[in-house]
């Protein structure tokens, strides 16, 4: 079975990472502030505050920029559905903007379209690492005093005009988990260049305890995962598990067990700093070599798969490579695993919030929904499993009809 992800574990940066672990607690504070200062700089930001994870990012810079119970706070209609119970546990109230079918992104039309006298924040996502019309969306917030707020979850070295994402709203917020381009195996940033908001975020953080275990713990399940991943039992694993009939249990019993394992909101940590440091070091030339065998494959995909259009806003970076089917993906999911390729399970890719908050009128995130698959694409994937996984998209294509 082709696994539909790998996570790396390059030797030589969990070793220095260890060290930290022996290391005085004055040294994790040197640590966090010194990847702090490099993840500012790759930005092209005066602040980044390192946090447990990016949607704990998210609820400090909503809670930094002060919105309230009652608020609205626009976000894709297209996007991590997690993101939902942190918004309403503030009382504040989300309003989906719908994605252009095209880019999967969400459009300043759609945005202003949801405009209206309680706007309080924009939140807006560079989908799947290609960069949203973050210019045109920042103007429109800027004529109305709204905050844009970027999602750079998935977009880390994106850029706009040579810019980083990330530096264009009010504040931005990263992700650092397991499977993102900078893997901490946990861990978020929030970047700004507001000296007022980074002092408020700063001051909150300051109040957390370091805890090394959490993250420790962390990287020890998705390393006992990632064995399970590559044994030549996973095949049928995963054909127990993401089954039709159990992918929806598997799925929910995933992301709770990811949840448990996330921890409480603690202090990013040494390990992870040191971990984070090196990453950042090595984003552009994984970059690279992924957006490569990214676009080898997309090149040779069978017509029945849309790929996002990626390049309409800015130079994208590497995130899952993700194809929109026109058929029925439950049963391509099925048949994939059936000839030992992983598709993923149902609603993995990201998720339709707006049909979760109960809006019915965004059909781009409908539609999106009800099409994507994930497509396998690893680090280091050798050339013969490249060649299989199109030639089986193929085959299936020809045969689902
Ligand atoms: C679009 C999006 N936003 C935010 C996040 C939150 O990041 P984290 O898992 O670090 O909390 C994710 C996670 O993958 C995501 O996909």
């Amino acid at each position: 079975m082709i696994p539909r992800r790998r996570i790396a574990f390059e030797f030589d940066d969990l070793a220095d990472a260890v060290r930290a672990l022996l290391a005085p607690p004055e040294r994790a504070e040197a640590d966090v502030a010194a990847f702090e200062r490099a993840f500012a700089r790759y930005v092209g930001v005066p602040h980044a505050l390192a946090t447990a994870s990016g949607r704990d990012a998210l609820g400090l810079i909503l809670d930094g920029l002060g919105l309230r119970a009652g608020d609205e706070l626009i976000i894709p209609a297209y996007t991590l559905g997690e993101l939902l119970p942190l918004i309403a546990a503030r009382g504040v109230v989300a309003v989906p903007a719908d994605i252009d079918p095209a880019s999967l992104n969400v459009t300043p039309d759609r945005v202003a379209r949801r405009l209206g006298p309680r706007t309080r924040a924009i939140l807006v996502v560079h989908l799947l690492g290609a960069p949203c019309d973050i210019r045109a969306i920042c103007a429109l917030a800027d004529e109305r005093g709204v905050p844009v707020i970027e999602d750079c979850a998935h977009a880390l070295g994106a850029r706009v005009d040579g810019r980083a994402v990330g530096a264009f709203g009010r504040a931005a917020l990263f992700s650092l988990e397991a499977t993102k381009a900078v893997a901490a195996f946990g861990g978020g940033v929030c970047t700004t260049a507001d000296d007022a908001l980074a002092a408020t975020i700063r001051a909150r953080l300051a109040g957390r305890t370091r805890r090394e275990r959490p993250a420790v713990r962390k990287a020890f399940v998705k390393f006992a995962e990632e064995m399970v991943v590559r044994s030549p039992a996973y095949g049928l694993l995963a054909r127990l598990m993401f089954s039709d009939r159990r992918a929806g249990g598997f799925d929910r019993f995933y992301r709770r067990a990811n949840e448990r394992v996330r921890g409480a909101a603690g202090a990013f940590t040494g390990f992870q700093a040191r971990l984070a440091l090196r990453r950042l070091a090595q984003v552009e030339a994984r970059d690279g070599r992924l957006s490569a065998v990214r676009d080898e494959i997309v090149g040779q995909l069978p017509a029945r798969f849309t790929v996002q259009r990626r390049d309409g806003s800015g130079t994208p970076a590497f995130y899952n490579l993700v194809a929109l089917f026109d058929g029925d993906i439950v049963a391509l999911r099925a048949a994939a695993q059936r000839a030992g390729l992983d598709l993923g399970i149902g609603g993995e890719v990201m998720d339709d919030t707006a049909a979760m908050l109960g809006f019915g009128d965004c059909p781009g995130a409908a539609h999106a929904h009800s099409r994507a698959v994930l497509i396998p694409l690893h680090d280091g994937m050798p050339r013969r499993r490249r060649e299989r996984i199109v030639a089986t998209l193929d085959r299936l294509a020809a045969e689902l009809r």
